[in-house]
């Protein structure tokens, strides 16, 4: 009789060990080795020498260099996928639960499916009847989209071979598992082998693949990281539960850049596209109260314009509290020392909160001149006047250094209304053309302050 072998693998980064280890010796983290059974070596080396194409032949002679692209429908999902579907390619949806993943995913799918064709959505996780309650929600009834309730890979790459659908979802990648294995579903062995035959099936049919896979506490996609290195395209959804906004980021693209993102919003009847965001942080934001101001931020390569908050109160305790939401929490630290030792502001008996509107996390250092601002505003109970923006990095010695895209930031903020910029004097020096709104260079904290709170 063959003698099932089992070993231990880290369930985070894959590490291999004969025995159970309380700390992974490679990514060092705890508890995470769980038991797994292989009979067998995986065959699989590598997807491409499995598709017949392993010949070496010269770059001159291979032709293409042309994908072919569909469009979802929603074009803040084609733009972070860098201008929609290619065919062929996996692409890897992870998040929080709850935060819209299946829900997006079959809006993308009944998009693609107005253009003729059939497309797949295969749940582990849901019968039917559920996905048939979220497609009402959403007023999607096409019998174009072809419903499976189904965990055995093999199961679902042959219906999938017989449909040969425009599209498949496969939701989630952690419930599916392949007859191969021993190990349970959701387990590194499980996990990086369905995805590695989804993607062979991807490869070879030139349907585009998307997979849902779930996040783990720490932030990772459960289970491995071994599934980033497989995919074509990873991207994050992300957004807080208290806030309606989500929004999706490219962490990895083989067909695009990584620097983009899409902003939506949760609604009754579904995600909705946010195609003016700008307008949307600042909705909310208060007229001439002290501690509150606009900055322009990038993420990715666009502009947005949000509001950030401080608050500066003298603290109850001993010790003063520092508590931030959406900014660096180390970073504040820092530019609290920066006001202190360079402007002479006296913060070691205060609270100080600050607090980015909407649920965004900026992590950019072009916002901490918007920071430094509004504590210094808070603490003086001195307004900011509401239709002054400002962005710049601060540097330890009370200087403000240049940051990037400047223009990009001033022509956002010129759009939506503003009418005074304090940016970086590097910056303002180097403005080529007329903003048509005052632009005030600032070279140091005191300068900066001088400017904002006239
Ligand atoms: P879902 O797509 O099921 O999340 P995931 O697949 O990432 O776990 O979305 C779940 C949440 O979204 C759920 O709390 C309900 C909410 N929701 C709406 O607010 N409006 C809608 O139209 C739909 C379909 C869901
Ligand atoms: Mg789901």
């Amino acid at each position: 009789m063959q003698k099932i072998k089992t070993f231990f693998q880290c369930q985070s980064c894959g590490y291999i060990s004969a025995k159970w280890l309380g700390k992974c010796p490679d990514c060092g983290s705890w508890n995470s080795f769980a038991e797994e059974k292989k009979e067998a070596v995986s065959r699989h080396s590598s997807i491409v020498s499995h598709l017949g194409k392993s010949e070496p032949q010269p770059l001159s002679a291979i032709k293409g260099g042309f994908e072919q692209r569909t469009s979802t429908g929603i074009g803040e999902l084609d733009r972070v996928l860098g201008g929609g579907v290619v065919a062929g390619s996996v692409i890897l949806v992870g998040g929080d639960p709850g935060i819209g993943k299946s829900t997006l995913l079959l809006q993308a799918l009944s998009g693609m499916a107005t253009k003729g064709g059939n497309v797949f959505y295969v749940s582990g996780e849901e019968s039917p009847e559920q996905v048939k309650i979220r497609a009402e929600r959403l007023s999607i009834n096409s019998g174009e989209i072809i419903l499976l309730a189904e965990t055995s890979l093999e199961a679902i790459i042959r219906s999938a071979s017989k449909l040969s659908p425009k599209a498949v979802v496969v939701d989630s990648i952690q419930t599916v598992y392949t007859e191969e294995l021993v190990s349970a579903p959701g387990s590194v062995s499980q996990v990086r082998e369905c995805a590695a035959k989804l993607m062979l099936f991807a490869k070879r049919s030139d349907i585009p693949v998307f997979l849902v896979g779930h996040v783990t506490k720490e932030g990772a996609i459960a289970g491995p990281r071994v599934l980033e290195h497989i995919v074509d395209t990873v991207l994050y959804f992300e957004g807080d539960r208290g806030h309606s906004y989500r929004i999706l980021r490219t962490v990895k693209n083989r067909f695009g850049s990584t620097n983009e993102i899409g902003i939506f919003e949760m609604s009754d009847s579904g995600l909705l596209e946010v195609e003016n965001p700008s307008e949307l942080f600042l909705l909310e934001k208060p007229l001439n109260v002290p501690g509150s101001t606009a900055v322009a931020s990038i993420e990715g390569t666009r502009p947005l314009m949000v509001e950030l908050q401080s608050l500066v109160s003298r603290t109850n305790f001993g010790m003063p509290r520092r508590t931030t939401m959406g900014v660096d929490f180390n970073r504040v630290n820092l530019l609290v020392a920066v006001l202190e030792k360079q402007a002479g502001l006296h913060l070691g008996g205060m609270d100080i909160f600050v607090n980015v509107v909407g649920g965004l996390k900026l992590i950019e250092p072009a916002v901490d001149l918007g920071i430094l601002s509004t504590i210094a505003s808070s603490l003086r109970d001195v307004p900011i006047d509401a239709r002054t923006f400002m962005f710049g990095e601060v540097g330890l010695s009370g200087e403000i250094r240049a940051v990037t895209l400047a223009e990009t930031r001033i022509k956002e903020a010129a759009k939506i209304g503003f009418m005074k910029g304090v940016i970086p004097a590097g910056n303002a020096e180097k403005i080529k053309y007329d903003p048509g709104i005052e632009i005030i260079g600032v070279r140091n904290v005191e300068d900066c302050l001088d400017a904002v709170l006239a």
